[in-house]
């Protein structure tokens, strides 16, 4: 089981003990090296790799506890096994003080030994694992996971790596779906801050009134709630890159501090009396027109100025030409592997119709939209079929996007949003009332009952006049 671990480093200055600690190890098949003074430990860890290390607390020449001390100033991480003469309680504790992982009197069994050892394996391995999750994480922040042949998507992924580099705030606008996080994302992957954290805000998912102490944190009793004191995400961020997303939703307040922050780092905690002062680089972005919100009044100028040192602007989906395929190919892939599905290709037909689509929602409704379609698609290519009606849900969409409100009640809202809707299905059947009820998936009467409710013409063109109520049936 320890075939994959790197060896044990056994530090003892008695040959014996030094035999009988390596055949205990090594018939539980963990590689060993054997040295016989801490000195020779010190040089064979700076140039090889070690899981832990066994050591007796005395030595001849520098003594384990000088050795503990020397190596967990310079391999933190590596844990240390001391064995002690006595089981003295003392000892231990001076061991454990000294930052030794665990210590073993003398004499001890082998299955102590052994399960100590097991031990230190294990948390090897769980520090590895950790090690290759953050190493993914980056991964996925790489400049080709930003799908894109287009000329604009060139260029943009040109300034990217331009920009990554240096320590420009950036920020980032395109309507909703264009891939502004991963934008963000891919700067801080490509920078030299890339191994520092990384912390993403969305300013518009967090409430007004705890934004602040989200960012900069706040003292014990600040505010009712405020049981302890808590530091800012600009802290965890230290040293690396903080992306504030909807950066146009938030408060004027905020934006107040926002700016005094980004003058020169320092900021302080909600409640708090202490300037504090950190190092991080600032990308901000939002899918609002931000030019109208600072003529609204919503957003400052001089903040805007502050952020705005690089700007990205990215393209809607609509004047990407031909990627619209090659996303959705590349979509098509991603999701036949997690969905197990051997549908690898897009039809003609199917690709003539994602191409001449307007794509509101951008790159986040084609993704979507090839999700679905191979879970629907029985055959190996996906056929138009198993696309959405794009044409009804531009005209739903134009009637469900949301108008300024007078001061209707709620009531009041519904009624207009349902007759909107109803009228411009009806429109879509030339009016017909049986195939708008088939389409609404209610009955025929109670299309009628509505209609009649929401002071709509029920002898609609097209439309045979009403018969008889029997005719429909008591559904
Ligand atoms: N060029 C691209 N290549 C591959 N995937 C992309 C690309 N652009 C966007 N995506 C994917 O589309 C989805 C939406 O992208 P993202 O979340 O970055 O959009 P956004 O611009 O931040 O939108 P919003 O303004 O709504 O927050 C994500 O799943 C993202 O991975
Ligand atoms: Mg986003």
């Amino acid at each position: 089981m320890s075939a994959r671990l790197p060896p044990v480093l056994v530090v003892d200055d008695e040959k014996n003990m030094r035999l009988s600690l390596k055949t205990v190890l090594t018939d539980e098949r963990y590689l060993v090296r054997t040295v016989e003074s801490a000195e020779e430990a010190l040089e064979l860890l700076a140039r090889e790799d070690f899981f832990m290390v066994i050591t007796d607390a005395r030595l001849g020449g520098m003594s384990g506890y000088e050795f503990l001390a020397k190596s967990r100033a310079q391999w933190p991480d590596l844990p240390v096994l001391m064995i002690t003469a006595y089981a003295t309680p003392k000892l231990a504790v001076e061991a454990i003080q000294a930052g030794a992982m665990d210590y073993l009197a003398k004499p001890f069994a082998p299955e102590e030994l052994l399960h100590a050892v097991a031990r230190c394996g294990e948390r090897y391995r769980l520090l590895q694992e950790n090690a290759n999750l953050r190493a993914r994480t980056i991964e996925t922040y790489r400049l080709e996971q930003i799908v894109g042949e287009c000329p604009k998507m060139r260029e943009l992924k040109q300034l990217i790596q331009t920009v990554a580099p240096t320590a420009a705030r950036v920020l980032i606008l395109g309507e909703s779906g264009t891939g502004k996080e991963l934008v963000a994302g891919a700067l801080h992957g490509l920078s030299q801050r890339s191994q520092a954290s990384y912390v993403r805000i969305n300013c518009a998912a967090i409430p007004e009134t705890l934004l602040e102490s989200e960012l900069f944190g706040h003292e014990k009793g600040a505010f009712t709630g405020a049981l302890k004191q808590k530091p800012g995400r600009v802290e965890e961020a230290d040293g690396g890159t903080i992306f504030l997303d909807e950066i146009a939703d938030m408060s004027r307040p905020l934006q107040a501090k926002l700016l005094r922050f980004l003058e020169d780092g320092t900021f302080r905690r909600v409640g708090g009396t202490q300037e504090l002062k950190v190092n991080v680089r600032l990308l901000a972005a939002t899918n609002r027109d931000i030019v109208e919100a600072i003529r609204d009044g919503q957003f400052r100028e001089d903040l805007f100025h502050r952020l705005n040192v690089v700007q990205f602007r990215l393209p809607p989906l609509r004047d990407r030409g031909e990627d619209v395929s090659l996303l959705a190919e590349y979509f098509l892939k991603t999701f036949g592997v997690s969905l197990n599905k051997n549908t690898r290709t897009i039809s003609r037909a199917a690709r003539q119709k994602l191409l001449s689509h307007h794509w509101p929602g951008n790159v986040r409704e084609l993704r979507n939209v090839i999700e679905r379609a191979l879970i629907l698609e029985t055959t190996t290519e996906i056929q138009p079929g198993s696309l959405p009606d794009f044409q009804l849900e531009a005209r739903l969409q134009k009637t469900v996007a949301p108008r300024p409100v007078g001061n209707e009640s709620l009531d009041e809202m519904m009624a207009n949003f349902e007759r909107e809707l109803i009228t411009s299905i009806l429109e879509q059947n030339h009016f017909n009332l049986t195939k708008t009820a088939e389409q609404l998936k209610i009955s025929r009467h109670a299309l009628r009952y509505r209609m009649q409710r929401l002071n709509l013409n029920t002898e609609a063109e097209g439309e045979e006049p009403p018969g008889p109520e029997g005719r429909e049936g008591p559904a």
